[in-house]
């Protein structure tokens, strides 16, 4: 579907906050994703043209990185961290039973185009492990049984909050946020919890620092 002029309006809006023009093109991709469901020819063709450089050279950048999809997402995104830590905790076996339950594989949406699923990498959330994402907002701490009722509330069209509060809303919609941040839903949820704190409390009870820079080994 060629781009349309709202689309590529907004690109420009992205192109204006940089000095260098091609440094928009990650926030681009993304609002192409929100457009399009996917990175389509025609949206790496747009960014190509509203950036002065090559379709080749958007591609590259497309396909390099995991979050650019090039063939179509479902309504909602579910990633599943099966990196060591949350591999071991239990994540595997949460990729194995939604697998099962959704009939799909690795990167591969649902026949009715509600979901996709997609084994991904550490989300630096490990405190939290095993985690899953649901269009990229996190669900911590899950086990097979929790993200399965995930998956069948919002089968159900039910409102499903992410563990950290945002509400989820659907692929599209988050990668518009990508694109553009301040959409104000930034203060939603909790930014930091006891968990996620831990390593700074025990270091300062037992008055650890950091190396200063140099000072290593
Ligand atoms: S290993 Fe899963 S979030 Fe880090």
């Amino acid at each position: 579907m060629a781009i349309n002029e709202q689309t590529l309006a907004s690109m420009r809006e992205i192109v204006a906050r940089y000095p260098q023009p091609r440094s928009a093109l990650l926030p681009m991709l993304h609002l192409v994703q929100s457009a399009e469901g996917e990175v389509t020819t025609d949206g790496i063709a747009a960014c190509a043209e509203v950036l002065g450089i090559s379709p080749a050279e958007v591609t590259g950048v497309s396909t390099f990185y995991t979050m650019y999809k090039r063939k179509p997402v479902g309504e909602h995104h579910i990633g599943v961290c099966v990196n060591t830590l949350c591999g071991l905790l239990g994540g595997d076996a949460v990729y194995e039973a939604l697998s099962e339950r959704l009939g799909v594989g690795h990167n591969e949406p649902t026949a009715d185009g509600k979901f996709s699923l997609e084994r991904i990498e550490c989300q630096a959330a490990c405190t939290h492990a095993p985690v899953m994402t649901v269009d990229w907002e996190f669900m911590d701490d899950v086990t097979p049984t929790s993200a399965l009722d995930v998956v069948d509330r919002l089968s159900r069209g039910e409102r499903v909050e992410s563990t950290r509060g945002p509400v989820i809303r659907n692929f599209q919609a988050s990668e518009h946020t990508m694109a553009f941040p301040d959409d104000g839903l930034a203060g939603e949820g909790i930014s930091v919890d006891a968990k996620m704190l831990a390593g700074l409390r025990y270091a300062k009870e037992h008055n650890m620092a950091a190396p200063r820079s140099g000072q290593e080994g």
